[in-house]
């Protein structure tokens, strides 16, 4: 996953971005660079592999600038190279950006750039807004401003970017549309970072620019507008995390930290919301639309991946708490397949980030239907906070692991208050039953930590299956998203094959692939469905000898 960087001010660029980058290291990357406007001209320098390696290439060099911009690149056009490696720049070398996101079309503009005459070096989609640029500008006649908007509304794609002009050596350029890109407020400095983990050190104020918005930077002044040059106002939010949270606290690596986390996390998404006097869910972010929500005949739930899963749990959650039937649908899918709406319908969108590019168009669709919008959602600001008439926050601090694991209980949790508050409005739930519900919810940061505490033990099991390439998670009911979400994280984190299943689904096919190279792993609490799965692990156990768990 791409990380951006982007510093103007007074001191030395260089340091600023090294450090920013590294903070986006965790995400995850192939190839880094960056451009700094020296008194000499541009000073750019790229490295396959590691920060590090381009660190090293640096480090003998005496940049003093103070504008510069700095990319990690996860390959998607073109392989992992140094010429493929961000910034890129245009035939004349006077302009230089690093982008996140794709270009979709940009096979024909590159074309028509190449019979205009302009010659590519790399195999990237991004190389096209370099040139493109460069066209507009007419040779430094137009400024780059304006060049960056003509540009950008010829291209259909998705960008965060970052450009600088070597012959505009004041002036940083910070451009969104459906990638995240902040512009972090310093005094007589900006910064521009995809993600704020980036510049949380220098600053906390910052600007979340809006799809379609363009940021002029220079060290003591800024202007946001949109593409067509229409000026936006925006006033800068203060990011409260602390910049431990965004370390690793003394744990090996950011998703043991996070695991570790849960507890809290879990008391800070419940921490207020329950009055166990009344029996109620207290949702401060849906106050404003209660008598909407009131209505509503239809839910639909929609994310990514675990976000996704979440949402799943939390269909199973609201109709067995409410009388409302509730869709659980992959935002990929929903965006764009037609989908029936209907009259007094609402949309809950759940994202950690807040930023996840299918979920973000999912909402942009009920938008579009006039669906209510709701969002269960992380970061403070994020762009699907923004957009969606109310919502919950998470309030877990940051996720810096990529893979979701606090972020999934939270989302979970919040699902299951927000199913208790409309069971409360609509009587489906006395106040008896949500202060029971209340109590077990209560009780989950100690028995998560209990788990926590086996961490040695845990290790062992993993040990005993790591041989192992093959996995099945099986469960029911609530524990059947809950499957899913185990398959998935095997998957994402060991690079070991797992499939996710309903426990009944096995033995209708499923079952013929399973031996004793391929263990299952069932999620049986004693429930009402304990008696069904004990006879699937018989079956299992019977007929293939897969080792169970
Ligand atoms: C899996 C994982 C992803 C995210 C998904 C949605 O471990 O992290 O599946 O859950 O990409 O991300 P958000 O929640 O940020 O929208």
């Amino acid at each position: 996953m791409c990380g951006i960087v982007g510093y103007v001010g007074k001191k030395k660029a260089l340091p600023i971005l090294l450090e920013g980058i590294k903070n986006l290291e965790y995400r995850g990357y192939d190839s880094a660079g960056l451009a700094i406007i020296e008194s000499s001209g541009i000073f750019a320098e790229k490295a396959v592999g590691r920060v590090s390696n381009l660190e090293s290439r640096v480090k003998n060099t005496s940049s003093h600038g103070s504008l510069g911009i700095i990319h990690s690149r996860w390959a998607t056009h073109g392989s992992p190279t140094e010429v493929n490696a961000h910034p890129h720049t245009d035939c004349k070398s006077r302009f230089f950006l690093v982008h996140n996101g794709i270009i979709e079309n940009y096979g024909a503009l590159k074309n028509a750039l190449i019979s205009n005459g302009h010659v590519f070096v790399s195999e990237t989609d991004t190389e096209v807004l370099a040139h493109l640029i460069e066209e507009a500008s007419h040779d430094g006649r137009v400024v780059l401003e304006d060049a960056v908007c003509k540009t950008l509304l010829r291209v259909k794609g998705t960008y965060g970017l970052a450009i600088i002009d070597a012959k505009d050596p004041g002036k940083l350029i910070a451009a969104r549309n459906f990638s995240p890109l902040i512009v972090g407020v310093g005094r007589g400095e900006y910064f521009v970072a995809s993600d704020a983990s980036a510049i949380l050190r220098h600053t906390r104020r910052v600007i979340y620019l809006n799809d379609g918005e363009v940021a002029v930077l220079t060290p003591k002044s800024r202007r946001i507008f949109n593409l067509q040059k229409k000026s936006v106002r925006h006033h800068s939010e203060k990011i409260e995390w602390r910049t431990e949270a965004v370390q690793k606290g003394g744990f090996p690596h950011f998703m043991l930290k996070e695991i570790f986390e849960e507890p809290d996390a879990l008391l800070n998404s419940i921490r207020g919301r329950i009055d166990m006097k009344r029996g109620i869910a207290v949702l401060g972010g849906l106050t404003g639309i209660k008598e909407k929500l009131t209505n509503i005949r239809r839910i639909i739930i929609s994310g990514m991946g675990t976000a996704y899963l979440a949402g799943l749990l939390g269909k199973y959650i609201i109709e067995e708490l409410t009388d409302i039937p509730v869709e659980a649908e992959l935002a990929s899918e929903f965006r764009h397949r037609k989908y029936i709406f209907q009259k007094n319908e609402a949309a809950v969108f759940i994202s950690q980030s807040g930023e996840t590019a299918d979920t973000l168009a999912a909402l942009q669709k009920a938008k579009k239907h006039e669906l209510l919008t709701l969002g269960v959602v992380n970061v403070v600001g994020s762009t699907i906070a923004r957009e969606t008439d109310a919502g919950v926050y998470q309030h877990i601090g940051p996720e810096v692991s990529v893979a979701s694991t606090k972020a999934f209980l939270s989302q979970v949790i919040i699902l299951t208050l927000f199913a208790i508050a409309l069971g409360r409005e609509r009587k489906t739930v006395s106040a008896k039953d949500a202060r029971k519900i209340f109590l077990e919810m209560k009780k989950l940061p100690k028995a998560i930590q209990s788990i926590l505490n086996m961490n040695e033990a845990i290790k062992e099991i993993a040990k005993k299956y790591a041989p192992y390439r093959n996995f099945l998670y099986l469960g029911r009911g609530y524990n059947l998203p809950a499957a899913h979400e185990g398959a998935l994280k095997l998957k994402e984190i060991s690079y070991v094959h797992a499939e996710g299943m309903a426990a009944g689904e096995m033995k209708h096919g499923p079952i013929a692939m399973i031996d004793e190279q391929f263990p299952t792993i069932f999620i049986a609490p004693k429930d009402s469905v304990y008696e069904k799965n004990i006879s699937n692990i018989k079956e299992i156990k019977a007929r293939n000898k897969s080792p169970t768990m």
